[in-house]
């Protein structure tokens, strides 16, 4: 750690190569000095923003205010003495004398587990009712940042309510608020606020997301806007991706080791694979995964671990997950119950005739035995001489799936539109200008449950849904 207190501030800091805030900055309090609030009040200050630390710790009060770090961080105690030395940071217990004087509060108090294991807004409750008790008694609008990481709706639905609640103040007229998650990595926080891996501002109004954005703008001048809600399930689905990843990392690690093979010589390669492995493939809420291998090889991993007592509960976990995911779809189809459902789509995926483990298939297998009336179009399923060998490789994959499979060739029809004539549902399973122009053209009393995204921007139609959005 790098700490130092004020006189013995000597040698020369090496500044980080940003643009200087100029006339973009602003006054900032900052609530909650640990991890992310001090990096941010260095960091912030570097940056020429006038900044006043806010903590109910006197001890890390003080220690900011004369330009130590509180925390053990990389270049933290250079900043924080730099700041103090130009007057841009200074630390009090008085929360309501900080928001008063600045036009900015960032806030970021800790929100642990809670005993039942959700997000313990202790902190955020009790800091938004003290900011709304000192907004009660200022004038002119204040912007109210949240940082920390909190369930959606948490902006809006504590912060923002308690501020208006409390202070009498209106959203949107005398205050905003803003989302604007923190993805900072501990040990290199300095770094990473200096060279972001991204900055996303969800805001209630545009002046707030506006004055935001001015805030960073000597580090990111592409920042992503985007609903707040939208802003606060990013942090969490950051985060519980980079756990699944080290979960995975570590699963793959002790398969390896199980069968002496250096963990680190596959996952060297593995990681080379931008186009497929680290990449927004496979990554986008839709249809569950089927096909000739994907379900066959989790299997096969699974078996081999096991054959070797080795546990991989996340290995294990992926058919169940896809089970599930299915499942779900048979439960969004409930208030239908009784209609015809038409199939768009059959195979695992557009652009194959491979019906082996498609997904679509089972379902479809699942609802008719339901007693629902089902029927398909698939351009590469049709009922020609090709059908026969396509449903032997489906049967050899599922064969509970026999019976179904016997029927299958008199549930499929020749077109889109005579499947869009006779259904009073349509499942989507291919994102295709053919599908998109079929449920286009029909009839407006027919739901459609879309598996796989057939439209960037959600059509404004109650009779659509889609799987996962
Ligand atoms: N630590 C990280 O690497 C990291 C990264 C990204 C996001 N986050 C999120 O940011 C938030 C803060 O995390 P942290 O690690 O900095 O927490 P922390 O526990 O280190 O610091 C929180 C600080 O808030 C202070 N505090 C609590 N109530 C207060 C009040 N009413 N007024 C003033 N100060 C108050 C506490 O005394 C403490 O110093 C959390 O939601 C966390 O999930 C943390």
């Amino acid at each position: 750690m790098s700490s130092r207190s004020l006189n013995v501030v000597a040698e020369a800091v090496t500044l980080p190569a940003t643009k200087p805030a100029e006339n973009s900055s602003q006054s900032i309090s900052v609530i909650g000095l640990g991890y992310v609030g001090a990096v941010s009040m260095a960091c912030l200050a570097s940056l020429g923003h006038r900044m006043i630390g806010v903590d109910i710790a006197e001890e890390k009060v003080q220690q900011i205010k004369h330009g130590r770090a509180p925390i053990v961080e990389a270049r933290l105690g250079d900043l924080l003495a730099e700041g103090v030395v130009a007057r841009r940071i200074d630390a009090t217990t008085d929360l309501a004398q900080a928001v008063h004087d600045t036009d900015v509060t960032f806030l970021s108090v800790g929100t642990p587990t809670a005993a039942d294991g959700g997000c313990d807004l202790t902190y955020v409750l009790d800091a938004s009712r003290a900011i709304g008790a000192a907004l009660a008694c200022k004038d002119g609008f204040h912007t109210v940042v949240l940082r920390c990481s909190v369930p959606p709706g948490t902006t809006l639905d504590v912060v923002a309510t308690e501020i208006a609640a409390v202070s009498g103040k209106r959203l949107g007229r005398d205050f905003g608020v803003a989302f604007n998650p923190e993805f900072l990595r501990e040990g290199v926080a300095v770094a990473d606020f200096f060279a972001p891996s991204k900055t996303v501002i969800g805001a209630s109004d545009k002046r707030t997301e506006e004055i935001v954005a001015r805030i960073f703008s000597g580090v990111d001048d592409h920042v992503i806007f985007t609903s707040i809600a939208v802003a606060e399930l990013v942090k969490y689905v950051d985060n519980v991706w980079h756990a699944t990843k080290v979960a995975f990392g570590n699963e793959v690690g002790r398969l390896c080791k199980g069968y002496s093979v250096d963990s680190h010589d596959v996952m060297n390669i593995f990681v080379q694979d931008k186009k497929l492995n680290l990449s927004s493939y496979y990554l986008k809420p839709g249809n569950a995964f089927g096909g000739s291998c994907l379900p066959k090889e989790v299997r096969a991993v699974a078996h081999l671990a096991r054959g070797l007592g080795i546990d991989l509960p996340l290995v294990e976990s992926l058919i169940p997950s896809n089970v599930s995911h299915l499942k779900h779809v048979e439960k969004l189809l409930e208030p239908y119950a009784g209609r015809h459902i038409g199939f768009l789509g059959l195979t695992f995926k557009a652009s194959t005739d491979d019906l082996r483990e498609s997904p679509t298939l089972d379902l479809m297998a699942a609802l008719h035995a339901a007693g629902w009336q089902v029927s398909a179009y698939d351009g590469n399923v049709q009922p020609d001489e090709r059908l026969a060998a396509k449903l032997a490789a489906a049967r050899s994959s599922r064969p509970q799936l026999n019976r179904f499979l016997d029927r299958m060739p008199s549930l499929l029809v020749e077109t889109a539109e005579q499947l869009v004539g006779n259904a009073g549902v349509l499942i989507v399973s291919h994102a295709s200008d053919e599908f998109r122009r079929a449920v286009a053209a029909r009839a407006p009393n027919i739901h459609v449950l879309d598996l796989v995204r057939l439209y960037r921007s959600l059509p404004q139609d109650q009779a659509y849904e889609g799987v996962a959005w």
